[in-house]
């Protein structure tokens, strides 16, 4: 089996931990014990790219296991764990992924293509936008996909409203069980990790700027808070603003919040987020950071032209000094911190983004017949599903309706 990784003797270490993943992944392997005899995946090609960590692999063992044959890459160059890399050649996964560049990063994406698949499963819509562009000819192969992430979601929607888009995908990352879970508690979480392990910054008593308070930026803001930071919001959407100055957060334009931050993440999904009109304003010392999907929200190229010069300080931490004698700190060169710098979402939280992916291949593979070349959210089936499976792996119980109180709640009839 061809595969390319940075050192096939990681394998070991990597294993320990896909290892450590399964035990914290209960919903997925519950599905797998289900569909494992069914083989409902059987013969597909699967070409993956998602970014290569203990809870990918685990995703990966299950559609093994369901009967698919997966082609993998990373889906950010920075991003994969090289150790579980080399797990999932030795165990014949068909793997082009270790912490490269960006034009390594692509060079895997192609390979993958090239494997001509049934199904693909994208994070960010790279695979989905090189397969319609430099590989047409591979798409009469293909029944559907998947998306994991929101920036994903939104270049295949504009894809789909241009007529670009040529078979379905289902919008995993818009799953309740995965928008209100992964891109809140796992970004949350992950990304002060990241901070912490490229700088080991206290972070009680700073102000801690968040660009975007959407799923992501809630959990980090929260998770900010919770460890004793002032946290300020920058916003382009007036309720998602004013939903942070309701949670007694300062709301501010980054004109203004560059003045003040100590540390900086941007997790908006947009671009040119922190550019440099804002570099002379930062304060000695400030941390920047991103954990939205692509490295284009703090412009890392007008930073590199700017400062005076360069120094990197340790692993993922890079000191700036400024024209005006300030040292400012980039984290992961700009990419996701949480995936680049630290060990990307904990398990427990890819458990239901995971669960959602493989039940919604397993969608794909019964109605893609019906199905057009559209982005398809989660049915809302599969989300109370899955919410129930994980509830239940947590010991945790819920009531249920009584036929009076279903009957109450479907009628109008009733007052006081
Ligand atoms: N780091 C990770 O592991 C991880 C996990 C999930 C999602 N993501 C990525 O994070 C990004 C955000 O995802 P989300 O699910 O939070 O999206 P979201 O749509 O829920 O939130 C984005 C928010 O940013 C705001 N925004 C947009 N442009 C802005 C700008 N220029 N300035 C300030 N605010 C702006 C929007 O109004 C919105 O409230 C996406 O790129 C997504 O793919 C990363």
């Amino acid at each position: 089996m061809a595969y390319k990784v940075k050192d096939i003797s990681l394998k070991d270490a990597g294993k320990k931990k896909i290892e450590w993943a399964e035990n914290h992944m209960p919903v997925l392997m519950a599905l797998k014990a289900q569909y494992e005899k069914e083989q409902p995946l059987k013969g597909l090609r699967i070409a993956g790219a998602i970014h290569v960590t203990k809870e990918t692999a685990v995703l990966i063992r299950t559609l093994k296991a369901l009967g698919a044959v997966a082609a993998w890459a990373g889906c950010n160059p920075l991003s994969t764990q090289d150790d579980v890399a080399a797990a999932l050649a030795d165990d014949g996964v068909e793997i082009y992924a270790w912490r490269n560049n960006h034009e390594e990063y692509y060079w895997c994406i192609d390979q993958i293509i090239a494997t001509k698949p049934n199904l693909t499963m994208d994070d960010g819509g790279d695979v989905v936008f090189r397969l319609h562009t430099d590989f047409p000819d591979m798409l009469s192969d293909v029944i559907g996909g998947t998306e994991e992430t929101t920036t994903g979601v939104h270049r295949l929607k504009a894809m789909a409203k241009d007529g670009k888009l040529k078979y379905p995908i289902i919008a995993v990352n818009n799953a309740e069980t995965k928008w209100d879970f992964d891109n809140i508690y796992g970004t949350g979480q992950g990304t002060i990790d990241g901070i912490l392990r490229s700088t080991s910054v206290l972070i009680a008593g700073k102000n801690f700027v968040i660009a975007g308070y959407g799923h992501c930026g809630k959990g980090v803001a929260m998770r900010a808070k919770g460890m004793g930071a002032h946290v300020i919001v920058t916003e382009v959407d007036p309720i998602q603003g004013l939903r942070a100055k309701m949670e007694g957060f300062d709301v501010m334009k980054m004109d203004d919040a560059v003045k003040l931050g100590d540390i900086f993440v941007t997790a908006t999904g947009c671009r040119d987020v922190i550019v440099k009109k804002h570099f002379e304003h930062l304060k000695e010392g400030s941390i920047l950071s991103n954990t939205g999907h692509f490295n284009v929200e703090v412009d890392v190229k007008a930073l590199e032209k700017y400062a005076k010069s360069r120094q990197e300080i340790r692993d993922n931490c890079v000191k700036y000094t400024l024209p005006n004698g300030r040292n400012v700190y980039l984290l992961a060169e700009g990419r996701l911190v949480n995936l680049s710098a630290a060990e990307g979402h904990p398990s427990e939280v890819m458990d239901l983004s995971f669960s959602n992916q493989v039940l919604a291949l397993l969608q794909i593979v019964k109605f893609h017949k019906n199905m057009k070349p559209e982005v398809y959210e989660i049915p809302a089936e599969q989300d109370q599903r899955i919410a129930k499976l994980k509830l239940e792996s947590m010991d945790a119980n819920i009531d249920i309706l009584t036929e009076e109180q279903k009957k109450y709640l479907g009628s109008y009839a009733e007052g006081t």
